[in-house]
């Protein structure tokens, strides 16, 4: 039986027949779902949608009594659950599967652009794949995937923009203890959550300068491609709708395509905008050069409280850490260098140093693990006094681990 409901009496283990949902165009933008995960009550809340309709023939009816079906993932209070933590490999070894899984998400990016501009629609079941080889590298080794998608040029920003967005969504579940079904979700969402560029002028996209007002409009537009494109795609979660379309709104409520504010805009459309951000400031784009890490996250806690919620940029801060690997440091003997490895100890990682800021002269490189020396750091480096942009410095450091 079709029934209206309520979508705060919805509950796990109900099929929604319609999301009683019409873009502005009309169209039903999210398709009938197996309701799996609570946080979907957020996200429809945040589309402002209030009633929806279900089918009990299908799923369960919201007084049923029965236990939610083995659809239903198992969350705790937060709707998220405790992962077991796995052992950490080496980054040396890591880097070599890492370097496979790279290659192969290039690939999948490249031919589901390839397929979205030729009208097909991506392949649900091969994001998935990819995710989840993606998670299982980041379970591994945190660092290495991270490292690697850094590594590109330019002009490889849209194709690897995706796939790194991703791999920090993945990184910041890992920390935030989201299930592993539900990292893998908003991983995928993360991959596909700027697929409607594909279909905007390729001009605006790689314009070497700023853009006019009437182009930013269209660029704009990428998150309702994105969303329509996604809405024909069977099998996906509704986050991936949600992430496509609401990555750009912002907790102050100056993001769009709704000016969403605060907790009206999901909590997987917030994590993923705040990756966003983070890529697209760390990144070399056709119309500016990519800023270290340690700007990145200094413009991100800049935006604490306006651009995401202080708890969303804590987490990805904490996430990411004080020093990610590709930082310039300077420590306590005199010397300094660049992260290569995370330890344990957020405030301790691995460094190989290369300058005696004492002799102002380059040195034999040496790694230092500062989790097991007294060394500390006493403050960030300036990578130019070495004669290497911090890009260089960490392509120097992956060859000779390779
Ligand atoms: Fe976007
Ligand atoms: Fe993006």
């Amino acid at each position: 039986m079709i029934k209206k409901v309520k979508v705060e009496d919805l509950k796990i283990g109900v099929y929604i027949h319609d999301f009683n949902c019409k873009g502005n165009d009309g169209l039903i933008y999210i398709d009938q779902n197996l309701f799996q995960n609570e946080n979907v009550i957020d996200i429809l809340k945040s589309w402002n949608i209030k009633e929806v309709y279900i089918d009990t023939e299908r799923g369960l009816d919201v007084n049923s009594s029965k236990a939610p079906s083995k659809a239903g993932r198992a969350t705790a209070e937060n709707g998220q659950t405790r992962k077991v933590e796995r052992p950490q490999v080496p980054l040396a070894r890591e880097l070599q599967s890492a370097k496979h899984v790279t290659q192969d998400a290039i690939q999948f990016m490249q031919r589901m652009n390839q397929q979205v501009m030729e009208g097909k629609l991506p392949d649900v079941h091969s994001s998935y794949a990819l995710a989840n080889r993606m998670y299982e590298s980041i379970n591994r080794n945190s660092d290495a995937l991270l490292l690697l998608t850094r590594m590109r040029t330019k002009d490889e920003y849209t194709i690897y923009h995706s796939i790194n967005v991703s791999s920090l969504v993945i990184n910041m579940c890992n920390y935030c203890q989201v299930s592993e079904s539900q990292t893998l979700d908003l991983a995928v969402g993360a991959l596909f959550h700027d697929i409607g560029k594909a279909v905007v002028p390729q001009g605006i996209l790689t314009k070497p300068a700023r853009l006019t007002q009437e182009e930013y409009s269209e660029m704009q537009l990428h998150v309702e491609h994105s969303a329509k494109l996604l809405s024909q795609v069977k099998g996906l979660p509704l986050e991936c709708y949600d992430i496509a379309l609401h990555h750009h709104e912002r907790y102050d409520g100056n993001g769009y395509p709704h000016g969403l504010k605060k907790n009206e805009i999901s909590y997987a459309a917030q994590l993923t905008g705040v990756c966003d951000v983070y890529d697209a400031i760390t990144s070399d784009r056709c119309y500016k050069l990519g800023m270290d890490a340690v700007v990145g996250l200094t413009e991100i806690y800049e935006g604490s409280g306006i651009s995401f919620s202080k708890e969303i940029t804590y987490d990805f801060i904490q996430s990411v850490g004080i020093y990610p690997v590709g930082t310039t440091v300077v420590l306590a003997n005199g010397k300094s260098g660049v992260v290569v490895s995370s330890t344990e100890d957020m405030m301790r990682p691995i460094v190989q140093v290369i300058y005696d800021e004492k002799k102002k002269e380059r040195i034999q490189p040496l790694k230092i693990d500062l989790s097991k020396t007294e060394d500390v750091i006493v403050s960030y480096g300036d990578p130019k006094k070495f004669g290497f942009t911090s890009k260089q410095l960490l392509k120097k450091f992956l060859y000779s681990q390779s």
